[in-house]
Formats: structure tokens, C-alpha cells, sequence
């Protein structure tokens, strides 16, 4: 397994649609088992294709503490096929904008179909924030961040002190 390198924003290959996957071949599995390294490497408890420069509609999610055995779930081409009426508020971050958090409030339980691992059809119910983690990295194959669900201006702020990040890291 190989630890890949990140996509941060801003940047374009964030901002567009990914692909549907085909089937969940070896590439596939190869990708979802380098993202599952690079999320624990990171560490984090979710991570979207397009965030490692694939743009392929693929995530890999495992939102266990570090105390407890490991359960990554690696979904292909997932789908909401139900959403609570009741949201649930979280105060999010993202691997793509390192070290900036914004409150965002998604339904609190979903409905998910998905091709697992071994191009199985699945579909897996989930609440609290394995709800709200699989939402975010599924906005991340639309192309959409967290920061696109908050204000403007806490967004630009965002967003300007990542560029500015950026710079100072290429001098
Ligand atoms: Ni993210």
C-alpha cells in the first residue's frame, strides 16, 4: 500500500464531478487500499478520490477511535437513497483544508447504496457521524467542500488563508 499525496485547496481537480466507477476491479482496490493508508496516515476518518487527484466516484470512510479495532468501509459510486428529516450540526474539517473547521448541519441519519471492495451492490444505513462523514466525502466526488456550506465570508476567509499557506510553501 502506498501513502499518496493530498490535494489541498484551493485547487481545480477539488472542484469538479468525478466518474462513475465501472466495476470495483484490482485498480479500484488498489486505490481504495492507498486512500485507506493515506487516511490513517493522516490521520483522518474520511477520504474522497478526487482529494488524491483521481477523479473517480470512490470513498473510503472509518470513523472508530484509536482505541478501538479498525472498520474502513470503502464504497464505489455511492448513492443517498434516504435522508432524515432530523440534522445533526458538526463542526467539520477536511484533509484538503488543513486546520480549518467550520459548523456544518446535515441530516443526522442516511440511507447509502454503494459497490463495496468486491464489487458487491450494498446498501448501509447510518447515523451520527458515520452519517455525516460519508456525506461529506460524497460531496467531495460533486466537487463540493465543506466551506461551500457556510457563509461567504467565513469561506473566503478560509480559502484566502490557504492560498496564502500555499505561497509561503513554495518559497
Ligand atoms: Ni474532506
Amino acid at each position: 500500500m502506498t501513502i499518496l499525496p493530498i490535494v489541498i485547496a484551493p485547487d481545480p481537480r477539488l472542484k469538479i464531478k468525478a466518474k462513475p466507477v465501472e466495476s470495483v476491479d484490482d485498480g479500484i482496490r488498489q486505490l481504495m487500499d492507498d486512500m485507506l493508508e493515506t487516511m490513517y496516515d493522516a490521520p483522518g476518518i474520511g477520504l474522497a478520490a478526487p482529494q488524491v487527484g483521481e477523479s473517480c466516484r470512490v470513498i473510503v470512510v472509518d470513523v472508530t477511535s484509536e482505541d478501538e479495532e479498525r472498520n474502513p468501509v470503502c464504497m464505489a459510486n455511492p448513492e443517498l437513497s434516504w435522508l432524515s428529516d432530523d440534522d445533526r450540526p458538526h463542526e467539520e474539517g477536511c484533509l484538503s483544508l488543513p486546520e480549518h473547521y467550520a459548523e456544518v448541519v446535515r441530516p443526522e441519519a442516511i440511507r447509502v447504496t454503494y459497490l463495496d471492495r468486491d464489487n458487491v451492490a450494498c446498501e448501509l444505513e447510518a447515523d451520527d457521524l458515520l452519517a455525516t462523514c460519508i456525506q461529506h466525502e460524497m460531496d467531495h466526488l460533486d466537487g463540493i467542500l465543506f466551506v461551500d456550506h457556510v457563509s461567504a465570508l467565513k469561506r473566503n476567509m478560509i480559502l484566502r488563508k490557504l492560498t496564502k499557506a500555499k505561497k509561503l510553501a513554495q518559497k
